[in-house]
């Protein structure tokens, strides 16, 4: 089972509250928070595109660096942890996607792979004249399978010459070819969704729900796992869970409650009306989840309370649901949630029990 941590690219980390920690994302904030996931033995760290804040007091989002960039840096700080970076695919060629993920290649070998992002929130794309209109919301699944493919095609033999109904690439060339194979992974959670997943991705990422539900997603897992057997491919679930621990239940309640009352409402309700700008939307996706009206102070991401016992218990939970080949982690604090996993959750953690931590 592979463990992964979702670094904090943007201000704040995954918390709309101004009674968390409140920082602005660096590169030496999210060196630091790499380097400790790969002395511990964690396998991945990804970090997501977003570019356009929610506002509110907390400036929610307003702070966020670049994916790939951020990614390329801190591939040359790292030796052996994986890295992703995404890609929001309405801003980006799929030619220049490829050229960069063998750029970032050539700095870590084998270690480097592309989220791929369709895009929920259409401002982040209206602002710099790249929104295709409403209509996408209906066909960007379509549209990221021939992006896919067009990489998939340049990796594969340094030459596209696909014709879709999106893309037309016209003898493209791609060389030096990455070191390794490059990973896809996507995280959609609807049924065209998890299709583009099985079809695509290595992996795919399934939402966590609830507070202390660590099995609660085992449905949803269920659905990648019949996708992928249309296909035929093996594509593992990777679940995400927001961490919050302490030395007992009480404290780390104490903590998630008072996050809770800190709520950035108005930052929320942007985020309420961009979600539901998709109406295509199913009962099962990040755009309905967001958009419940009494808000959802972290995405409603599944979330693990409690103490370091506790928490390890429940990621053990999590680990043996059918299907699930990993978790990937966001902390209210990363840096110490990071070294508390390492050095106070995952030793008491059955599904982790055959990591090698690296010596200082
Ligand atoms: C682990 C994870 C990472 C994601 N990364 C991004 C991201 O970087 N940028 C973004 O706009 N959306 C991101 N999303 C949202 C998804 O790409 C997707 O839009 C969402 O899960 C809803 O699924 P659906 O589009 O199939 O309805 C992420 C979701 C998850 C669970």
């Amino acid at each position: 089972m592979d463990m992964g941590v979702f670094i904090p690219i943007g201000n704040n980390g995954w918390l709309i509250s101004k009674t968390s920690p409140q920082y602005m994302p660096s590169f030496e904030l999210n060196k630091q928070v790499v380097q400790k996931a790969e002395k511990y033995g964690l396998e991945f760290a990804l970090s997501m595109v977003k570019l356009r804040g929610f506002g509110g007091e907390t400036e929610f989002w307003d702070h966020n660096l670049e994916s790939f960039t951020l990614m390329s840096a801190l591939a040359a700080v790292t030796s052996k942890i994986k890295l992703f970076a995404s890609t929001a695919i309405l801003t980006l060629p799929p030619a220049i996607v490829a050229r960069m993920a063998s750029t970032i290649s050539d700095v870590a070998p084998g270690r480097f792979g592309v989220n791929i992002v369709t895009g929920w929130a259409p401002n982040e794309y209206t602002q710099m004249g790249v929104w295709p209109g409403d209509e996408y919301f209906g066909h960007r699944y379509d549209y990221a399978s021939e992006y896919v493919q067009v990489m998939k095609d340049l990796w594969a033999d340094g030459k596209s010459d696909f014709k879709g109904k999106f893309f037309e690439m016209d003898d493209c060339r791609l060389s030096p070819l990455p070191q390794g194979n490059v990973e896809i992974v996507a995280a959609g959670q609807s049924e065209k969704g998890m299709a583009f997943s099985s079809n695509y991705a290595d992996y795919s990422f399934v939402l966590g729900t609830g507070v202390n539900k660590p099995t609660d997603f085992a449905p949803v897992a269920a659905k990648l796992a019949d996708a992928a057997a249309e296909t035929g491919r093996d594509v593992g679930a990777y679940v995400l869970f927001m961490i919050i621990a302490d030395e007992t239940d009480e404290a780390a309640q104490a903590k998630w409650l008072s996050y809770r009352e800190g709520a950035d409402m108005e930052a929320l309700s942007y985020m309420g009306v961009q979600g539901a700008a998709d109406t295509t939307a199913e009962d099962g996706s990040t755009a309905k989840a967001i958009n419940l009206p009494e808000g959802a102070v972290n995405f409603n991401m599944g979330t693990l309370v409690g103490s370091y016992e506790s928490v390890a218990k429940m990621l053990d939970e999590a680990s043996a649901v059918p299907g699930v080949k990993g978790i990937m982690m966001t902390f209210d604090d990363f840096l110490i949630g990071i070294e508390d996993f390492g050095t106070k959750i995952q030793p008491l953690m059955s599904s982790r029990a055959d990591v090698q931590i690296a010596a200082e």
